[in-house]
């Protein structure tokens, strides 16, 4: 039988999911399907049991579902629950919803392909945004044994909630950006500015350690405003598209059965 899976958002025509889950389909050499189904926040409910009475195996939850799904969820797992969000749901055989997050998997499978000697230990980071994907962030930091972690958002309640949340993290003010990046060792966007028709995100690289990892979680441009000025200085950077293809892979693998790699054809493809 054909195993089928999908990822449903509102709007949905911009998930680059089809592409990659495809492209693994193709090259493992599975009988599956994935495709986008555009699902409006009114008719959530009904189209999960649509998709669950389809005999779909599960799948993928984006903008504006990924906290509203959860009290559709039979099984929330904990770094789901911790994250507050779902981004991957399993049916199970007897019609069951788990929601998972993948995520955090993503970010730091990612991290450590793109810069094998970073020493999560060895440091502090700082996490610029505190939004949905702050949180996942902060949440896979932590896991990895990072202890000091700075928020500094725009909007300061915003980095004070989710500092709470996740203690010991400290919340700073959005004008103390230039000073607060010094003694980072990791230092993460995780806010829009820098993608494609946004605002740069600028900070002065003479202040902040040549070793400094940059990481930018933005991939449209792959190269941002703020990892051309990282490397200009010398610094390490990681830019985003490898956190969106490792995220993919968990729920793959939960759907298809295998664990798939991330290679350069995929790359390539999702960034042409
Ligand atoms: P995501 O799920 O991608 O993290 P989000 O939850 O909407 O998206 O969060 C967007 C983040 O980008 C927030 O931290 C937001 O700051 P506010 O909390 O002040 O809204 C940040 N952001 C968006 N536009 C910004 C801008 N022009 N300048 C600074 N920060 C911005």
């Amino acid at each position: 039988m054909t195993a089928k899976a999908a990822v449903i958002g509102w709007p949905i025509n911009h998930s680059k999911s089809p592409l990659i889950h495809n492209h693994w389909l193709s090259r493992y050499s599975i009988k599956g399907t994935y495709e986008a189904i555009a699902v409006a926040p009114v008719a959530l409910k009904e189209s999960i049991q649509r998709l669950v009475d389809a005999g779909y195996r599960g799948f993928n939850v984006t903008v504006p579902h990924k906290q509203a799904i959860l009290e559709h969820m039979d099984f929330v797992r904990p770094d789901a629950e911790r994250i507050g969000a779902v981004n991957t749901v399993v049916v199970g055989a007897d019609g069951t919803l788990e929601g998972r997050n993948t995520d955090a998997f993503g970010f730091i499978a990612n991290l450590k392909l793109s810069a094998p000697d970073f020493n999560f230990r060895g440091g502090s980071a700082v996490v610029i945004g505190a939004g949905g994907a702050a949180r996942a962030v902060i949440y896979a930091l932590q896991k990895e044994g990072v202890d000091t972690i700075r928020i500094i958002n725009r909007t300061l309640e915003n980095a004070r909630a989710l500092a709470a949340e996740f203690p010991p993290c400290e919340a700073i003010a959005w004008d103390h950006l230039p000073d607060m990046t010094k003694d980072a060792s990791l230092i993460i966007n995780t806010t829009t500015l820098g993608m494609t028709g946004q605002a740069p995100l600028e900070l002065d690289f003479a202040r902040v350690k040549p070793t400094a990892l940059v990481h930018d979680i933005v991939y449209a441009p792959l190269e941002t405003p703020l990892l051309r000025a990282a490397r200009a200085a010398g610094n390490p950077t990681v830019t985003g598209i490898g956190m969106l293809l490792h995220q993919a892979r968990p729920a793959f693998e939960a759907w298809f059965g295998v664990m798939p790699d991330v290679d350069p054809d995929l790359v390539k493809m999702v960034l042409a």
